[in-house]
Order: structure tokens, then sequence, then C-alpha cells
């Protein structure tokens, strides 16, 4: 039996700030109250006076070795959770990306093979990238056995892994039956091939093209189209990486018509726009994502959104890929770059130091959006994404007084580009710790691969998003 008693320690969840110890008990949290004192062989003390103590965070969606052609990823499970950790998250969620005709069942055995690896607890959404009759019984299998509550369709990329519209609403016809979510990329993928094919023919090769092939309206339509299948089919609805403000007015214009919607956005489109496209050389090549960076003003709408709640979570798309040998792939041709950019490392921290620091929102929204909504959104709460008594032990010491700059030096990832590189930071965690264990202490990661749990998850714990202002 191991044991931890965090001291003094000033709590902050979702709901509440409040000073008081939490006393662990192998893997989970059997008391909070104040001042506990206990006789226990070999309790660990840990003073948190001085930090807050936050619950761990949730990304509720990452890539780690994601093959796209010929490549993989610069991240694996490995790579990629030690990064998560020493930025205090405690739980991703990645997916299973099957091809078409791929079987879902063994597709999700092999990724959980190479997800085995992670340092810290991780679930997986399962994509759907082909509609028949003979999937139904995989996807119950998928649910039923293997705790997957989430689908993915991709609107976008529609020669590989997209689906057409027909299939969007049968799949979304099914997982309304099942009251489960149906995750959606949200762009016009056929609009973008039409703006691939037009550029190249004109000799249009550059970075900033991947930009121009994508304008705003191929992620707006998507959007308005996602909901009205949603509202036709009534399935519960959640958009992946929104990053213009005019389709978070359509989300909020459904959830005050009562439809089950639900949307995230990522650091990069809260803090960096599409200037970056405008960078000498191939430099631009590593703000290529999709969707791609937007203007300025789209900023502003999406930390607006985020303080009202109409969405509900900050997740990274983890994803990065080195300029060298992998982004470079597309030096001749923008449609071969690989998309994705990394964050899983600087998330916390960035919201923390432009969200709560800029009195965007209070230090419980920040807690909310970066941790318990993911953990409700996905069925992981209260087990995840909060301090309170039986959740698992995912505490982080969160250090407010630190001050200093985000560095690809010090990342502990695989991608030697950084797109936050020179970012001030203001807090940072000081400890982490997962199911009862240090997993981060004096800069250093202390659990090994194969830590990581899989997560077997229920189904959304929460109702149609409540609008707040914080
Ligand atoms: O550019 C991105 N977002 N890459 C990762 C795959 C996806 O579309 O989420
Ligand atoms: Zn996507
Ligand atoms: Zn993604």
């Amino acid at each position: 039996m191991s044991s931890l008693l965090i001291k003094n320690g000033f709590i902050v969840t979702a709901e509440k700030s409040f000073y008081a110890d939490i006393l662990i008990v192998d893997e989970k949290i059997v008391e909070i109250g104040k001042d506990i004192k206990k006789k226990i062989l070999n309790l660990e003390i840990i003073d948190a006076k001085g930090y807050f103590v936050l619950p761990g965070g949730v990304d509720p969606h990452v890539h780690m070795s994601l093959k796209t052609g010929s490549i993989v990823s610069a991240d694996d499970f490995e790579s990629g959770t030690k990064a998560a950790i020493k930025g205090g998250t405690t739980t991703i969620i990645d997916f299973v990306t099957p091809l078409k005709e791929r079987s879902l069942l063994k597709e999700l055995y092999d990724r959980k093979k190479v997800a085995s690896k992670s340092l810290c607890d991780y679930g997986l959404h399962m994509s759907i990238s082909y509609w028949h009759e003979g999937i139904k019984e995989e996807i119950i299998k998928c649910m039923e056995n293997e705790g997957i509550t989430s689908f993915k369709v991709y609107m976008a990329y529609q020669d590989t892994i997209g689906v057409n519209d027909e299939d969007v609403i049968s799949i979304m016809n099914f997982m309304s039956m099942y009251n489960v979510l149906v995750a959606i990329h949200c762009e016009n993928g056929k609009i973008i091939a039409s703006y691939h094919k037009k550029f190249l023919s004109e000799g249009k090769t550059k970075p900033i093209y991947h930009a121009l092939s994508r304008p705003e309206e191929t992620e707006i339509e998507a959007v308005k189209k996602a909901i009205s299948f949603s509202k036709r089919t009534n399935c519960p609805i959640y958009i992946v990486h929104v990053s213009t403000g005019q389709s978070i007015k359509e989300v909020e214009k459904a959830q005050h018509q009562g439809v089950k919607i639900f949307a995230e956005t990522c650091p990069h489109y809260l803090l960096l726009d599409k200037r970056e496209y405008n960078k000498s050389d191939f430099d631009s090549a590593m703000y290529v994502m999709s969707p791609p960076l937007r203007s300025g003003s789209n900023k502003r709408e999406l930390w607006e959104a985020l303080k009202k709640g109409v969405i509900q979570c900050v997740s990274t798309d983890h994803c990065p890929f080195n300029l060298k040998w992998q982004k470079e792939l597309g030096i001749n041709d923008f449609t071969k770059i690989p998309n994705g950019v990394g964050g899983v490392r600087e998330r916390l921290a960035l919201i923390y130091t432009y969200g709560v620091l800029k009195k965007r929102f209070s230090l419980n929204h920040f807690v909310n959006l970066t941790s318990t909504m993911p953990a409700k959104t996905f069925g992981l709460y209260p087990k995840k994404g909060t301090i309170e008594k039986n959740s698992d032990a995912d505490v982080v010491l969160w250090n407010f007084g630190y001050k200093g700059k985000i560095t690809k030096k010090n990342l502990l990832q695989n991608c030697y580009t950084n797109i936050y590189e020179g970012f001030k930071i203001r807090a940072n965690p000081h400890i982490v710790i997962i199911r009862g264990k240090i997993a981060f202490r004096d800069n250093e990661i202390l659990v090994r691969p194969g830590y990581g749990n899989y997560l077997y998850r229920s189904k959304v714990k929460c109702s149609i998003p409540v609008h707040r202002s914080s």
C-alpha cells in the first residue's frame, strides 16, 4: 500500500476553491479535509503551500504515432505522454483511425498495443471512415466490450479517411440509438480538393496555399451541415478543433435550439493567426494544420465562446511533424505537407497564462475547460477531471510563481520545432501525481512507459451546454 498526504493545499476544482489536505491511498483520493492527521506506515507528506492543487489535465484530442502516407507523426505514446505529464496533463484521448474496409476491432487491438507504452492514462475514440451494414456489430462490441463511447467522422480528407454526407447521416442515425457522441472534423473536403487542383495547376505550391485552399467558409458550411444532420438524427455531436468565430455562432444558435452539440478549440487557434503563413522560406510549413490558422478577429470570438461555455473543451490536436524529413515532404507541393502541430506539453500553461491571467475567465473555469468538461463529455467523470473522494488521485501542484518562456529545448517531445517558441508562460507544474504515484517532480519524469492504463469510458456525463459567464 502506498499513501500520500498533500498538506496545506489550495484546491481548485471547476466548482470551488478551498484550503484542505488530500489523503491518497494507492490510486484513489480517500479523504479531503482540514488538517488531516494520520498514522499510516510509509506515508509520504507533500507540502503544497504556495501552489494551487488542481485535478490532472484531460486532453480529449491527441494523435500519437499517427500514420499519414509514408510517415508517422513525431511523438509516439512514450515521448508524447512524457510531454503531457510535464505539462500537467494526466489523461489523453487518442484515436483509432481504421482505413476504409479495415476491421474496427482489429485496428483497435493494434492501436492498444501501440498505446501500451503510454506513461499516463489514455482512452481511444474510434474513427469511422466507411459505412456498411457489417460494421454495426463491430461498433456495438467497441461500446460494450471496450468502453468506447465516442466515434469520429472526418468531412475532410475525402480520398483517405473522409466520409460522404450520406454515410455521416447513417452513422449519426445509428449512434443516436445508443446515445453516444459523434465527433466531427468539419471541413468541406470536396471544395478543398478543388482548390488544391486549381492552385497546383497555377504553380502555386507554397505552404500559404494550404491555408488559402481551406477558407473559413469550408469550415462554417460543414459545421452548419453537421448541425442539420444532428437535428435530423437527434445524435449528440462534438465539433473538434473549431477555428472560426462564425462556426461558433452556429454552434451557439444550435445549443439555444436544444441541439445536443459540444465543441472544442485548441491553443493554436486562440493564440496564433494566419500571419504565420507569411514566413520566409519553408518555415510556414510548421503551421500547417487543418483547419488552418485564421485572421486575428476569430481569436477574440473563440476566447469569448470559452468564457460563455459555448465551447466546453480546450484540446491540443497534438500531432507534430518535424520540419526536416517530415513537413519537407511538401517542399514542392503544399498538399504533401503532413498536417498537424504539437501542444500537449504547453496547453495548461498557455490557457492559464493567456486565459486566467488575462482575466478572460476564472481559475475554476480554467480547470473546467482543460480537465472537468473533457472528462464529463467523454465519460470519464468523476474518476477523472476532479478532486473528490473516490476519484483517481490525478493531482497537479501548480506553480503559479513560475516565470518563463516556452522553448523547444525543454519539452520532452520528439519534435524539434515548436509553434509557441518564445511565448511567455506564468505557471508550470511543480509535481504531477497520476493514480497516486508521483509522475513528475524536480523536472524529472518518475513513471515508466506502460504505467498508463487504458480507460473504459461511460456515456457523455453532461447535458446540453449551459451558457455561463465567469
Ligand atoms: O492538422 C491536423 N488537425 N492534423 C491531425 C488530424 C486531424 O485532422 O485532426
Ligand atoms: Zn481533424
Ligand atoms: Zn485531430
